[in-house]
């Protein structure tokens, strides 16, 4: 049994393969958390919860005088506020008087098979109600009506456990939540560092690691998306913890807007750790009866480092996020004219390109920006969602019968969330932008955001995509979104409402990809904004793969992969190899490493073809070759980071078959210096007991050997340079 629940009722034990995580309702419904690490038996911790008579921190009522017991120092799963708990609180309601104490007291529980579907919002799913339970706490607020479900889905086999919240107003009056985060958790005696991603349009999720104290550390997106500059997910490590060894706890938001992850200690030395929608810019008014989700998050936990946890949330990204043909089926090669043309093409252009990439075996070409409307540049277009013909010089039916006839699949480019205003859909519907009454907006690339949350906006772009994706045939759609939002205003909502426009947004924009994809069944969707600004759990449920960054140097790619894999397997990466000297940095890069890189995720070109050698071309055809050969190492094995960037002058990472037969290293010198040192790799992850031919040396060992020594290099490669070892299983 995954959640064992004790005789009272009121200890509730979640046990995965390798974690256990325990609440206890006390006698005061207070609901604590007691303990969460590797895994013990189903025994009540609330013995680890020291009580004394803390100054400044008070009692309330249940407690009886009893002034060692104080809201303000107990480890709690669902922390109050206004009510004597000083700390960052998880759940903050306004009343109908102004008042705001939210005073939550155990109700009850339910047990159910299956993971539960949050509403409106993407979450781990279960299909056939067999691997997941869920637990569901009930927590009554102590005078308004107000009830949170605290709903808990174990997913035993993969070391996970989700958080969401449901609040309801069961009361005679509206309230206004004011905050309503999808977790909170309370350690009680370990320090940790906070491991965060950072970044910036073209540099995204650069790995960062900083202590928790008493300062709160916290990571925010207030942008509408996910962002380029913080991702929802974060990392709980201790001190010691490495990629090897050692425990660390994973919060991973399934939500694709503003959020907040925090971590600070409290007097008493207890690190709160706190993920969910950012409650800046957010208020949520609920009528009597009405309800709200909180999008989920995935925890997970790990004793054997950081290496384990991400491949924990790989596996479960993968069969629980990732749906549809393309979980699994082979993504196409895919060539993309955006680096090639940018807005400069016409059909003969693209045909041309086209036909290169069939000869040398690519499977799809992605028609990028700029086929539509008038936009010849990015100032204006956008919302005009009809062929412009007179560029194209015909139809993107026409276009897309003389690829398919190639042999490729057709790929188009949409931003459907933007509007120019110069555009025939801004002069038509001004309203439909967001942009405050009588103020005047924001640009971010001249173009404005459409209110995602009017159901008469996502109407008119369900039409356009549909009748363009089916008479063009189109097989891949490029869902882009290219700014951050901000003048935040609905004009179809009233001003007492105005703070759920960003929420709003967001579940507008999970409304529309799900209506998409429900009309066209073998559509592939990749994700987009301006490159990594919104990779995240719930993009990933429409989307199998997000182009990971507008940045495709392949020596800072390094960097951008490395931080993206803490989380998100290889398979949702979208990586191409583009032109030299590289776009964003002007690096050169040699065109094998430009593809080794590229590989490791799904893979494409961004050039133009008739600029390539005779030689990278015969390179181009054994890369996709390479690709496919690959594909199940890369796609569906584990992965092993082996390197930290800028440690070592060389990157490395590894991957390895579920089965163990078979896996592969790739490696890329970063930084190659005069009379250089030895490189030696490490490898991971291969069975002891197993023989393997390495590639690399032709040289045959058990793989206790391999994984304890390693390999070291014949030859120091140039600057740039690449390799790629196979471990190929043989029997001695
Ligand atoms: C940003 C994307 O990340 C690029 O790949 C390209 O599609 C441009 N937008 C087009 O405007």
């Amino acid at each position: 049994m995954a959640i064992i629940i004790n005789e009272s009722g009121r200890v509730f034990t979640l046990q995965t393969k390798n974690s256990t995580y325990q609440m206890a309702a006390d006698s005061c419904g207070v609901l604590l958390h007691t303990y969460y690490g590797a895994k013990i038996d189903a025994v009540d911790m609330s013995s680890l919860i020291h009580k004394s008579d803390v100054g400044f921190s008070g009692n309330p009522v249940e407690a009886e005088g009893d002034r060692t017991y104080s809201l303000d120092c107990l480890p709690q799963e669902l922390p109050t506020s206004g009510v004597g708990d000083y700390r960052s609180d998880m759940i903050r309601i306004i009343h109908h008087d102004g008042s705001c104490a939210a005073d939550f007291r155990f109700a009850g529980y339910e047990v159910k098979m299956g993971a539960l579907d949050i509403p409106g919002m993407p979450s781990l799913y279960d299909t056939d109600n067999e691997k997941a339970q869920t637990l569901i706490i009930k927590m009554s607020e102590k005078a308004s009506g107000a009830v949170v479900s605290l709903i808990y889905g174990v997913w035993e086999d993969s070391d996970v456990i989700t958080r969401s919240v449901k609040v309801e107003n069961r009361g005679s009056h509206s309230i206004v939540l004011d905050k309503a985060l999808s977790c909170s958790m309370d350690f009680m005696y370990s320090d940790f560092d906070m491991i965060y991603f950072s970044g910036r349009h073209a540099m995204e999720r650069n790995f960062q690691r900083t202590p928790v104290g008493f300062a709160q550390v916290a990571v925010s997106s207030t942008r509408g998306t996910s962002s380029h500059h913080y991702n929802p997910a974060v990392i709980l490590a201790k001190p010691e913890t490495t990629e090897t060894a050692g425990e660390c706890y994973g919060m991973c938001l399934v939500y694709s807007g503003n959020f907040i992850a925090s971590a600070q200690k409290d007097q008493r030395e207890q690190t709160r750790a706190q993920i969910g929608i950012h409650p800046d810019w957010f208020k949520f008014t609920l009528n009597e009866g009405e309800e709200f989700y909180t999008p989920q998050v995935i925890m997970s936990y790990s004793n054997e480092g950081l290496g384990q946890l991400s491949r924990q949330y790989h596996d479960i990204i993968r069969e629980h996020i990732c749906r549809r043909e393309y979980k699994h089926a082979r993504r196409p090669v895919l060539i993309n004219n955006w680096e090639a043309t940018y807005f400069d093409f016409n059909e003969e252009k693209i045909l041309k390109i086209a036909k290169q990439a069939a000869d040398l075996g690519i499977e799809m070409l992605v028609l990028d920006d700029g086929w539509f409307g008038k936009r010849e540049d990015d100032n204006s277009g956008l919302g005009d969602w009809f062929v412009n013909e007179k560029k194209m010089g015909g139809s993107l039916k026409q276009l897309g019968e003389k690829l398919h006839a190639m042999g490729l699949k057709f790929g188009l480019w949409f931003e459907p969330e933007m509007v120019s205003e110069d555009s025939d859909l801004y002069r038509a519907h001004p309203d439909w932008a967001i942009q405050i009454p009588m103020r005047s907006p924001t640009r971010s690339r001249n173009q404005l955001v459409l209110d995602m949350s009017r159901s008469d906006v996502r109407e008119y772009l369900l039409e356009r995509m549909t009748d363009i994706i089916s008479n063009a045939q189109i097989d891949y759609v490029k869902w882009d979104m290219n700014r951050s939002i901000c003048d935040i205003y609905s004009a179809v909502l009233p001003s007492d409402r105005q703070g759920e426009v960003y929420h709003r947004y967001v579940l507008g924009v999970y409304d529309l990809l799900e209506r998409l994809l429900a009309r066209f069944p073998h559509l592939l969707l990749e994700g987009c904004s301006g490159g990594g600004g919104r990779f995240d759990a719930a993009m990933l449920y429409y989307s199998p793969q997000i182009w990971c960054s507008d940045n495709t140097d392949a020596v800072n790619r390094l960097d951008i992969q490395y931080g993206t894999s803490f989380f998100y397997p290889t398979s949702t990466v979208g990586a191409h190899v583009s032109a030299v000297p590289n776009h964003q940095t002007g690096r050169i890069t040699p065109f094998k490493t430009r593809g080794d890189v590229a590989m490791s995720g799904s893979f494409g070109y961004e050039l133009d073809l008739g600029s390539v050698s005779d030689e990278e071309k015969l390179m181009v055809k054994q890369q996709i070759a390479d690709f496919h050969s690959y594909y199940e190492l890369t796609h569906e094995g584990d992965y092993y980071r082996l390197t930290v960037p800028k440690t070592k002058p060389f990157m490395a990472w590894e991957f390895v078959l579920k089965d163990k037969s078979r896996a592969m290293i790739t490696m890329v010198m970063t930084e190659r210096e005069g009379n250089p040192l030895p490189v030696h790799l490490p490898v991971s992850g291969l069975d002891k007991d197993k023989f393997y031919r390495c590639s690399y040396n032709d040289v045959v060992l058990r793989g206790n050997v391999w994984n304890n020594c390693g390999i070291t290099l014949k030859e120091i490669p140039a600057q740039y340079e690449s390799i790629i070892m196979e471990f190929n299983e043989v029997n001695e």
